[in-house]
This record gives structure tokens, C-alpha cells and sequence, in this order.
């Protein structure tokens, strides 16, 4: 969701203000704009729309500044708009906002009374006068923050410079991310360390309720009781090219084509490949475990599903998986000794900090998988098991998917042994399995020309259908959730045996059907009579299924478009079909000319609920 960036400075910061914001483009956006201070003076630059249309504004109408902000919106509060876009500023103050000012309404009200006169429909406004209100007043712009955090709920993070101290920049954070980097004579705050590592490899993670005012050579950090605090200071690695999209068209297909070594690092962390057993610990007590409850979110959610069905399987505890927005607000039962999982891959989505929150409030035991190292999330769970996917760019969710899986795999061999419940030999059994998915995944991606014609008989239909059982139903809804969010095609997933409950009405000539159909699980013969089904009442069917598969489908006289799916075990089927759904997915859309990488109305990173 919104971007933040900004560089306090003795040199011009523009050029690398428009730069930042290229980075942050990945987070999802509908406007984006830029302020600094000139001569004394504002310069503010917006536009609706991608960033080139405010680079042309820049390039028309050229600015310059030793100090800025800038910021892509993902409209909340009005419209996408020029005046809606930030920076929003006055002659006092120019403010940079993600996250949502709850009690703006009143605060509009109030501040409208005083004879403040509003321009535009956001929440942000409102910190703009609220602080020259303060400033007014004769307070230093460090007492004036604390003034406006004094009167702002919600949860956000800003940034603001201000006229009369143009080397100043303040910054605060709640319940939005916000990092700090320390340069040589500048300082940068962006709202991920991906951009401001563009400039430096020394960060500071602010925490809930801190503050900070930044010089080009000073910074200085507060905590909510207003008191200063020394913080560490972190240094963040980048991989050269992690942040590229290198030889591909997209970030989304590098980070497909990505996966075998993205699971083949997780599994280095996890798993001992010379004995396959796991090398993964966990501080919650497993033993002792009433009850696994998984929260998580969109693609992070379906790998949830995947893992109820092991942890039943495996590790014999029984298991909810809950969509964070829901589980948050649901007056759920929290038993003593029970364990909450979340997963996210930006480790920032709103709604599962929330439900972690929750958890950790009912004396859960918590578990979070994650992705960026010193998210929220991660640094709220109680025990933080990383996916080595590296940054993960194009907004929909490829490699942190398999890699959260793989992560998944291990904790539920881990619990199975502490729960007394799986032998040595069915652990080198999985762990053996587990090492066969890079290579696995290899073959998958071999399949792109067949891929591709998958995507020529999908790319006009109105809509597709994704089908499934056991741990395949969960990677039919990632088929579906996939299609429809980078091809704009309507599409659902459905565990097969529920069509005949009402969705097989859909199904007509013109309604592809996708179906998962790995040979060799129990649910094969059964996935096969849920095919002639849909097959006698007209569909196209597009089978993924291996060669075993294949024979069936002829011995049966089954009409169907094959896609040839490499033979692998039950408990691996999950990670590698998922593959061709997220490949169906990409060609299908490339077919159709979206936006791959930035699909529209999505963000990567859900800061708002
Ligand atoms: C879909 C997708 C989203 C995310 C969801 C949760 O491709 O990317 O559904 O999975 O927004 O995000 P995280 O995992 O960052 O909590």
C-alpha cells in the first residue's frame, strides 16, 4: 500500500526521491507525488496514475530540494486524484502519510471550526493543520509532533518537513512500517529497507509508538513516552540483483523461475540433507498443544490450508486455519497451551499483526513464517521462522508461497516427532521427498510452451473453474486467486467433490475447467469421476496430471487438454502443481496484456484493513 520515502540533505535530493519511489512502485499505487523546499519554499509535484506521469509533471516543471518526501497512495480515503495525492502541504508544513487517521472525522470538524479549509477528501490532511496549529502556537516542531501524535488514533506512519527548519524531517510510526537509513551527511526514511538500502546499508526499524527527528547529520529517536532512546542501529544486506528483474520481463516470472533455489536455500536452513531429517526448532510445546490455529491471509492463507492437512495427517493435532480479518474479530475460543501460526510474506499485513496481537493477548503461543526479517510480524511472535525467498516484488505471491510451504513441511515434521506421533523412518521419508521439489519444480518450468497454449484457451473466457482434493483443493483457490487478480478473468477454486453442491451449474461450453489430479494420492479415482462429470455436461477440461494420470484419462476416453505434470509424491503435490498454477496464470495474462507486476486496485503490502 502507500510509499513513503524521503532524504534529509546537503545535496539535491530528486533525482534519488523519483528513484526511491520507482522502488516502492511494487507496493501498489494509484497516484504518487514529491515535495521539497527551494529557496524557503514548497515545491510539491503529483499525479494520478503510474509514475511516469509524475515524472513528465517533473520533467515539465523541473524541481530541486536538499530536502523531500515522496509517496505513492493507494487510495483509502477519496478518490484517486491529484488533489487526494500526497505530498499534502500548506505554507508551513508538507506531510508523506500511510495507514489510516481513525478519528479524522472528528479532528476535520474541529480543525474546520478553527477556519482551516479542507482541499481534499483524505485523512492526511488533517496532520497538515493540526501541526501548523501547533506550530502556530510557538511550539519547536519536536513538541508540535507530540502534540499531533497526542491527537491522532490509528494506525500509520508519516513523514514531515517543514518550511521554517528546511533540514528537518520528523517521522513516527504506528502500526505502519517505517525505516530509517543513516547515510554520510544525509539521512533517509523510506517505508521498507528495500529502498533505502538504494543509498545505504545502515537502518534503524523504528518501533510501535516511536518518533524521530532527522538532520542530513543527525538523527534522534523518542519512544512513546517521549523519552529518547538509543536504538540499534542494523545492517541490511541486499543480493546484488535481488531487487532486478534481471534477464526477465517480469518480476513475477523471475520470481517463478526463481523457486527451485528459493526452496532449495529454505530447505538448506531447515533440513539436513545428509541425514533428511529436520533441523528445525520451535520454542512452543508441541506435546502439550491443545489445539494449531493458522491465521494468515490471500496466498499466505491457502499455504495454511496445505498445512492443515499435514498437521492433521503427520502430527495428529487438530487444526483451524482462520482469515486473519475473521479470526481477529470472531470471539474464537483460545485454549490453554494452544498454538497460533500466523504467515505473511511482507510480515506487515494489518489484519494478521492484528490476529498475532490477539494471540499473544490470549497467552497463545506464537509462531509466525515471514519473509522480511524485522517486519512487525516478526517482531511481535514470540518464534520467527524465516522464508529465504528474498525479496519478493511482483504483487502477486509466487515464491514466498512454496517457500512458506516448505517452511510449513518442516514444522510439521518437527511437531509429528515432539508429538511422539512419526518415526525416524517417515521422516527421511518426507525430508527425502522434500529435497526432490527444486528439481521437481525444474521440470514444471520446462513446460512453458504447453503452458502457453493452456493460456490461448483460457485468455477468452469469462470465466475458469480450478478443482482439487486434499491438499490440492487449497492450490485450485491459489490457481483461481492467481488468474483472477493478474488476468482480471472471473475464476474459483472448489474441492471437487463440492461441485455436484451448486457451482457445477456454472459449468457450460464456454467454462474451462482446471483440474489438479496427482496419480498417486488417495483422492485420484475420485478426481476422476468429478472430471466426467463436467466433461458430460460440456466443459473444457485442462488436466494437470502426471503420466499415470495420462493413462487414465485415455483408458477412460476422457476428452481434456493434459498438462504433463512430472510424478511426485502426495505430501510434495501441493508445492510443485502450484507452480503450473501460477505459470497458467502469468501466460494467461500476458495473453490478455495486464499489468503483471502491478495488477490493478491490489498492494503488495496490506497496511490497512
Ligand atoms: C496474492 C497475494 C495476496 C497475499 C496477501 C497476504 O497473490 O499476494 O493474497 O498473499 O495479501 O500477504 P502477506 O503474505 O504479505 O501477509
Amino acid at each position: 500500500m502507500c510509499g513513503i520515502v524521503g532524504i534529509t540533505s546537503f545535496q539535491n535530493v530528486v533525482p534519488r526521491i523519483l528513484k526511491g519511489l520507482a522502488c516502492l512502485e511494487y507496493r501498489g499505487y494509484d497516484s504518487a507525488g514529491i515535495a521539497t523546499i527551494d529557496d524557503g519554499n514548497f515545491e510539491v509535484r503529483r499525479a494520478v496514475g503510474k509514475l511516469k506521469n509524475l515524472k513528465d509533471v517533473t520533467h515539465l516543471n523541473p524541481l530541486q530540494g536538499n530536502i523531500g518526501v515522496g509517496h505513492t497512495r493507494w487510495a483509502t480515503h477519496g478518490v484517486p486524484n491529484e488533489i487526494n495525492a500526497h505530498p499534502h502541504s500548506n505554507d508551513y508544513v508538507s506531510v508523506v502519510h500511510n495507514g489510516i487517521i481513525e478519528n479524522h472525522a472528528e479532528l476535520r470538524k474541529s480543525l474546520e471550526n478553527k477556519g482551516y479549509v479542507f482541499v481534499s477528501q483524505t485523512d492526511t490532511e488533517v496532520i497538515v493543520y493540526l501541526f501548523t496549529e501547533y506550530l502556530k502556537e510557538g511550539k519547536e516542531p519536536l513538541l508540535a509532533l507530540q502534540s499531533v501524535l497526542g491527537d491522532i488514533t490509528g494506525a500509520f506512519a508519516f513523514a514531515i518537513i517543514l518550511k521554517q527548519n528546511p533540514d528537518v524531517m520528523l517521522v513516527a510510526r504506528q502500526g505502519s512500517p517505517l525505516v530509517i537509513g543513516i547515510g554520510q551527511d544525509e539521512m533517509y526514511i523510506g517505508s521498507d529497507a528495500l529502498v533505502v538500502s538504494l543509498w545505504t546499508d545502515k537502518v534503524i526499524y523504528l518501533n510501535e509508538g516511536d518518533y524521530a527527528i532527522l538532520t542530513p547529520a543527525s538523527y534522534q529517536v523518542y519512544n512513546q513516552k517521549h523519552h529518547k532512546i538509543s536504538v540499534e542501529v542494523k545492517t541490511v544486506e541486499f543480493k546484488e540483483n535481488a531487487v532486478g528483474k534481471g534477464n526477465y520481463n517480469h518480476f513475477m516470472q523471475k520470481e517463478i523461475f526463481e523457486q527451485p533455489k528459493v526452496i532449495g536455500e529454505t530447505l538448506l536452513h531447515y533440513a539436513d540433507h545428509e541425514n533428511f531429517t529436520t533441523k528445525l526448532t520451535t520454542k512452543a510445546d508441541w506435546k502439550n498443544a491443545p489445539r494449531l490455529s493458522i491465521v494468515a491471509c490471500g496466498t499466505s492463507y491457502y499455504a495454511g490450508m496445505v498445512a492443515k492437512y499435514w498437521f492433521e495427517k503427520y502430527a495428529h493435532i487438530p487444526v483451524d486455519v482462520d482469515i486473519a480479518s475473521e479470526f481477529r474479530y470472531r470471539d474464537g475460543v483460545f485454549l490453554d497451551k494452544g498454538i497460533t501460526l500466523v504467515i505473511s510474506q511482507s510480515g506487515e499485513t494489518i489484519d494478521t499483526l492484528m490476529a498475532l496481537t490477539l494471540a499473544t493477548e490470549q497467552k497463545q503461543q506464537t509462531i509466525a513464517i515471514v519473509n522480511v526479517p524485522e517486519s512487525s510480524i516478526a517482531r511481535l511472535a514470540s518464534d520467527v521462522l524465516m522464508t529465504y525467498a528474498g525479496p519478493e516484488i511482483g504483487v502477486a505471491s509466487t515464491k514466498a508461497f512454496t517457500a512458506q510451504l516448505t517452511v510449513l513441511a518442516n514444522i510439521v515434521i518437527y511437531a509429528a516427532r515432539q508429538r511422539g506421533v512419526m518415526s525416524l523412518t517417515q521422516e527421511k521419508e518426507l525430508l527425502t521427498d522434500l529435497f526432490t521439489v527444486p528439481g521437481l519444480i525444474m521440470t514444471v518450468l520446462q513446460n512453458e510452451a504447453e503452458v502457453h497454449k493452456i493460456a490461448l484457451s483460457l485468455e477468452k473466457a469469462d470465466g475458469v473453474l480450478f478443482i482439487g482434493r486434499g491438499t490440492n483443493f487449497p492450490v485450485a483457490l491459489e490457481g483461481a486467486l492467481k488468474l483472477k487478480e493478474i488476468s482480471y478473468i472471473h475464476a474459483e477454486g472448489y474441492a471437487a467433490g463440492e461441485l455436484k453442491h451448486g457451482p457445477i451449474a456454472l459449468i457450460d461450453q464456454e467454462t474451462p475447467v482446471i483440474v489438479n489430479a496427482p496419480s498417486n494420492d488417495k483422492w485420484f479415482e475420485k478426481t476422476l469421476s468429478n472430471v466426467q462429470e463436467v466433461v458430460a455436461r460440456g466443459a473444457t477440461v485442462i488436466c494437470l496430471v502426471d503420466v499415470i494420470g495420462q493413462q487414465a484419462l485415455e483408458a477412460n476416453h476422457i476428452p481434456n487438454i493434459t498438462l504433463k505434470m512430472p510424478m511426485c509424491s502426495t505430501f510434495v503435490a501441493p508445492i510443485v502443481y502450484a507452480i503450473s498454477m501460477q505459470l497458467i496464470a502469468y501466460h494467461t495474462a500476458l495473453l490478455r496484456g495486464t499489468d503483471v507486476d502491478q495488477p490493478r486496485n491490489l498492494a503488495k503490502s496490506v497496511t490497512v484493513e
